[in-house]
């Protein structure tokens, strides 16, 4: 079969990658891609976004199945538009609908859906601008630090982290004034959740599921978690403190309640869902829904999985979830992020990358590369992800930086602390 990969990130090459490996896939084409997914298949210049585009290469490249990597074309309804146009409705589309897409496109339709259905998480007030009072009120009642989120999809950075009361208050009518520009218009305040962060993936077809490895990610840029927050600077699986008994909670009290709630609110979906959670003390909550896979996640995530993964596709689309089971690697793997000098703020981009000699233990995930005159050039803040698979985190890290050594770009920067908190 042929098949349409969207997106261009880490996320979409270690996807590349692992369906390149299966027996069932005929030609692999990737809209935009990177430097990478060229290495796996066949990039085509069309944005994953514009869908007239993306049905003239379906029918162009004869293609039977599209995965969509990130949440931009979910969330502008590119299942959507396939299931509404005569040529396209027949081809499946990995990822949900526009509608289902909301449960990552708005806080607040995501903490609706949550309290409808007994998920446990944090407690939540929305405001806008007709009800700042009533907002400033609910503030109050919470103890520091204060959680403000923008309703609607803000690059990951709609959300605000605040100690002080008076200014949670201030940078709560920036928001509305704002600040994130409509997707602030309606701001989430929530009760803040301690404990530590992990993200649980699973792939269903909106009546079952396969559970994926679950994994941490590191969203800060500095070192021991400081400085801004980033698309992710590296990332770990298996998450140590995840043992069964989590696990089993987290399936029982979240995954399972999700897919029922979908199903009872007559939800379809067909794709991945992302729980970003918090372990407080061995009871999980959900921060956050995301209706896709997570970035840098998918880059240990996806090398863990032995089974077919576009098998596990063509039985999602085919509502035969049911019947397949998932093999995980028990090993851990780790990636390292090489980001460019200044991100997540301004950066430049067009430096040549190069390797001082080629290594078969890591595997290199394009995040932001292209190729130019036949270099591969950095093009984003997240330039390659550097993954290796090892007995326990510390001996793939170990792999990891070894092999970071022997790659150069101008400015380049990484954190050199992945995995050390656990
Ligand atoms: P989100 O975009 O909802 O994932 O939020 C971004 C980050 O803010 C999360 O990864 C958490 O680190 C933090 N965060 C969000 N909501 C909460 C909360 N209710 N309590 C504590 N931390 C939170
Ligand atoms: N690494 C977090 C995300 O993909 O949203």
């Amino acid at each position: 079969m042929n098949v349409l990969l969207l997106g261009s990130g880490g996320r979409e090459h270690a996807l590349a990658w692992k369906m390149a490996q299966s027996p069932l896939l005929d030609k692999l084409y990737i809209a935009p891609g990177n430097a990478g997914t060229a290495q796996v298949g066949i990039n085509l210049p069309i944005s994953a976004t514009a869908f007239d585009e993306v049905k003239k290469a379906v029918k162009q490249y004869d293609i039977n199945l599209v995965v969509v990597g990130p949440e931009d074309p979910l969330v502008q309804g590119v299942h959507d538009f396939f299931l509404a146009d005569d040529e396209l409705k027949t081809i499946p589309v990995i990822g949900p609908q526009k509608y289902a897409a909301t449960l990552e496109g708005s806080k607040e339709f995501a903490k609706n859906f949550m309290n409808r259905h007994n998920i446990p998480t944090a407690k939540h007030f929305t405001v806008t601008a007709e009800n700042l009072a009533e907002g400033f009120d609910f503030l109050a009642q919470q103890t520091a630090p204060y959680v403000l989120k923008a309703d609607g999809l803000a690059a990951g950075k709609g959300v605000l982290i605040l100690n002080d009361l008076s200014e949670a208050k201030s940078e709560l009518e920036n928001m509305l004034n704002g600040k994130f520009g409509a997707a602030s218009k309606t701001v989430v305040i929530e009760e803040c959740l301690k404990g530590i962060e992990m993200s649980v993936f699973v792939l269903t077809d909106g009546e079952s599921y396969v559970l994926l490895p679950e994994a941490k990610d590191y969203k800060r840029i500095g070192e021991h978690d400081t400085g801004l927050n980033t698309g992710g600077m590296g990332a770990v699986s298996p998450v140590p403190f995840a043992d069964k008994k989590l696990m089993d909670r987290v399936e029982k009290e979240i995954i399972q309640p999700t897919i029922k709630g979908l199903k009872e609110d007559n939800i379809p979906y067909c794709g991945f869902i992302f729980f970003g959670l918090m372990n407080d003390n061995g009871t999980p909550k959900v921060i956050e829904y995301n209706v896709r896979m997570g970035d840098p996640e998918t880059e240990v995530v996806i090398p863990r999985i032995k089974s077919d993964l576009l098998k596990l596709f063509v039985a999602a689309a085919n509502k035969t979830l049911s019947n397949e089971k998932i093999e995980i690697n028990p090993n851990s793997a780790t990636t390292v992020m090489m980001v460019s000098g200044g991100y997540p703020e301004a950066y430049e981009k067009g430096k040549v990358i190069t390797f001082d000699e080629e290594f078969s233990d890591s595997t290199v995930f394009h995040a932001g590369t292209k190729l130019e005159n036949g270099e591969v050039k950095t093009s984003g803040g997240r330039v390659l992800a550097v993954t290796s698979l090892g007995e326990n985190k510390d001996a793939a890290l170990k792999i990891s930086y070894k092999n970071i050594a022997k790659i150069h770009f101008d400015k380049m920067y990484f954190r050199r602390d992945i995995g050390q908190d656990l």
